[in-house]
């Protein structure tokens, strides 16, 4: 038959999404035999649309078979198994086992590194799990060379969580002298590595933040002054933040005084990491409260949902202080709230907004949580399909966050056995960890051993007032933004 109609053919065989025994056996074959690319190609496609145990047979006939000279073919068969990952981790695993597939050039050069790229992307326990398989089933160095990259690759620039103890004990036999994945397993030799890097101010950028994130995840009080040395004297806001981030795992007393006085000279961004930083630990917040009544910090320095975020603490002293400080911290009654409702409606109606405007506005606050037309966080529910153009919904939503938490947004709180308190939405929770999304949007893996304490928190993670630092016309950009049915295009 000429390739045309074997074209045509399989490509049936994919929009058929169910095919029997033996159409899909004659699959396999051909997957093993072609020498047509563009025949190839479709039988990579159609095989991605099939359930698992038709679709894994005719990649690996394809893997096999074909080098990885052609531009499209490795890359449609990654998809085909990409495309299984999330359900069937378990049956990729089983292709594996087969040391052969390791062999064949499009796993080589093309899918090899991707694979554990995306099973440790996930930060999923389950995933990482199947990193920990990978490695042990490689059946040479450099295929463990290539899965390590591919492993180092999905952390760039983010923490690695606390790993399941199959994963510690294979990044410890085969990772060698990389000096993140050193950092994690508490190498001497790695720390010194990153503290050097830290204090260079001509360093790579990437690596840094690498490896601050890494030393707010485990335990190496060394690193303290040098991350309070990033802190004072980086003009780096990114760089700055995140070791802001790292210094909440440090129970240090050089960290609130320096914290403090170094507060007025830096950027709102710094600021708001800075503010979240101290309003993590009791003893900090005292700190923070004495500077206060000394006159060596002035507290309109502090976004109001650092402020708010204190009064977490169970700590029947701290509430009383912060509510002493900022004594309209108080929820708003429901009256006051209705009030604040009302005028708002009334601004809205007596002009236009500009959405443009509007949309700078949402990304500068809302963004920080709330995805709308593809842009934005994850912290809160994604706004596109929410009911916009209800507009006494969306005040009541905006101004009362209270009033109906999101289901699956609740807040949660965790006193750690430290001292920490870790506030979020829940992110994903297993036997060996619970991990938060804080406000920032980061998230934060605890283990349960060190959990003191963990419990629903009645307020949602939105703050309430929001709108009210913004100008009448600020208030129509902002809606006029919020009510489109269609991204604005800048
Ligand atoms: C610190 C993170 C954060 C910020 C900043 C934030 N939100 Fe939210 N928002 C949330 C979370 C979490 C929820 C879900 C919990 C709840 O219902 O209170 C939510 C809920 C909502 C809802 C209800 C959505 C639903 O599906 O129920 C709306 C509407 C909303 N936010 C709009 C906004 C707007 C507009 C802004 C900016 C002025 C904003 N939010 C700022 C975190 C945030």
């Amino acid at each position: 038959v000429n390739p045309q109609v074997r074209l045509w053919t399989v490509r049936l065989q994919g929009d058929a999404e169910k095919i029997s025994p033996q159409i899909a056996s004659r699959l396999t074959i051909l997957a093993q035999k072609e020498t047509d690319i563009e025949v190839c190609c479709q039988l990579a496609s159609s095989a991605r649309r099939l359930p698992t145990a038709d679709c894994l047979p005719i990649v690996r006939g394809l893997l096999t078979s074909q080098n990885a000279e052609d531009a499209r073919l490795p890359l449609l068969v990654w998809w085909a198994i990409e495309s299984k990952a999330a359900a069937d981790a378990g049956a990729i695993v089983t292709m594996l086992e087969d040391q052969s597939i390791w062999k064949a050039p499009i796993m080589q050069r093309y899918v090899t590194e991707r694979i554990m790229r995306r099973f440790a992307a996930t930060d999923q326990r389950k995933d990482l799990t199947v990193c920990a398989k990978l490695l042990s089933l490689a059946p040479n160095d450099d295929d463990v060379k290539r899965l390590m990259s591919g492993f180092e690759a999905a952390y760039a620039g983010r923490p690695l969580v606390n790993l399941p103890s199959d994963l510690a004990a294979a990044l410890e036999k085969f990772s060698g002298s990389s000096v993140t994945l050193g950092l994690r397993q508490g190498r001497a030799a790695a720390l010194e590595e990153a503290l050097k890097t830290l204090t260079d101010d001509r360093a790579d950028k990437t690596k840094q933040l690498q490896y601050v994130q890494i030393l707010g995840e485990v335990s190496q009080p060394e690193c303290v002054p040098t991350l309070l040395n990033v802190v004072t004297k980086s003009s780096d806001s990114a760089l700055q933040t995140s070791a802001l981030r790292a210094l909440g795992r440090y129970d240090s007393p050089q960290i609130a005084p320096t914290i403090i006085g170094g507060f007025s000279g830096m950027t709102d961004d710094v600021r708001a990491a800075a503010g979240a930083l101290l309003a993590s630990r009791a003893s900090w917040i005292q700190k923070l409260l004495e500077a206060i009544d000394a006159r060596q910090f002035d507290k309109s320095w502090l976004p109001l949902d650092v402020v708010q975020r204190m009064t977490l603490f169970s700590d029947r002293k701290i509430f009383s202080l912060v509510n002493q400080h900022w004594p309209d911290l108080k929820p708003a009654t429901s009256e006051q709230l209705k009030t604040e409702i009302d005028r708002i409606a009334a601004v809205l109606q007596n002009g236009v907004g500009k959405p443009k405007a509007g949309k700078q506005l949402f990304m500068n606050q809302c963004g920080k949580c709330h995805t709308l037309f593809a842009a934005g966080g994850k912290v809160g529910p994604d706004l596109t399909t929410f009911k916009r153009d209800d507009l006494q919904t969306m005040l009541l939503s905006i101004v009362n966050p209270n009033a109906e938490i999101r289901e699956g947004f609740n807040t949660y709180r965790i006193e750690i056995e430290d001292g920490r308190l870790v506030s979020g939405t829940l992110a994903e929770q297993d036997s060996q960890t619970v991990t938060l999304r804080t406000p920032e949007g980061t998230l934060v893996s605890v283990a349960r051993g060190e959990i003191a304490e963990m419990k629903a928190a009645p307020q949602s993670i939105m703050p309430e007032g929001l709108l009210k630092e913004y100008s009448d016309q600020q208030l129509r950009d902002l809606f006029g933004y919020l009510r489109m049915t269609q991204p604005v295009i800048d």
